[in-house]
């Protein structure tokens, strides 16, 4: 699947107010790859494809999850997580992608233990894109101009005071990816 391919879709498939924020992940992975010596088009495509089904029937999407088999426990969290995995399996079944393309998108709202750096950069780009307004969103991005490593520990630590704060449960693959870039030298 070409770029060009993938933004027509995008286009297409997503509201407004969402393809321009995918707009931001593009530019800000794009930057992100060239800084940290990642390819810049699996860059691009991951950040152009990432929230294909970012509002596709969470019923369907429950679905996928059950169908491929994919980590039960995703069911018993918010449906905001199942875009991800269930995105970049939806995509696979209808497009070819590169693997490494199709990673990132399935990790770019838990993170993963290990993950690449493709997967850190797409983690990190939807964090701190220039449409993004958040207390602190500030902070991330001049570590994400510092540090690939420290801007995946900062965005992790911000998602989950995030949820701490709002009392809802947390993923333990998203403690477990902090657990493991913490420990990272
Ligand atoms: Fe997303
Ligand atoms: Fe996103």
């Amino acid at each position: 699947m070409t770029f060009e391919e993938a933004h027509e879709l995008i286009k297409q498939t997503l509201p407004e107010k969402r393809y321009i924020h995918t707009l931001g992940v593009v530019e800000t992975a794009e930057r992100m790859a060239v800084q940290y010596g990642e390819n810049v088009e699996e860059a691009r495509l991951a950040a152009m494809l990432h929230d294909y089904a970012k509002y596709f029937d969470t019923e369907e999407m429950r679905q996928v999850v059950i169908e491929e088999g994919l980590d039960s426990s995703l069911l018993e969290y918010g449906d905001e997580l199942l875009h991800a995995p269930v995105g970049a399996i939806l995509l696979a079944r209808q497009y070819e992608l590169e693997e490494t393309v199709l990673s990132a998108i399935r990790n770019h709202t838990t993170g993963e233990p290990g993950m690449s750096c493709l997967d850190q950069i797409l983690f990190v780009a939807d964090a701190i894109e220039p449409n993004r307004n958040y207390p602190g969103v500030d902070r991330l991005r001049v570590e994400a101009a510092h540090s690939l490593e420290g801007a995946v520990v900062a965005t992790l630590r911000q998602t989950i005071e995030f949820l701490l704060k709002k009392s809802v449960r947390i993923f333990p693959l998203t403690i477990e990816t902090y657990n493991d870039f913490v420990n990272t030298p």
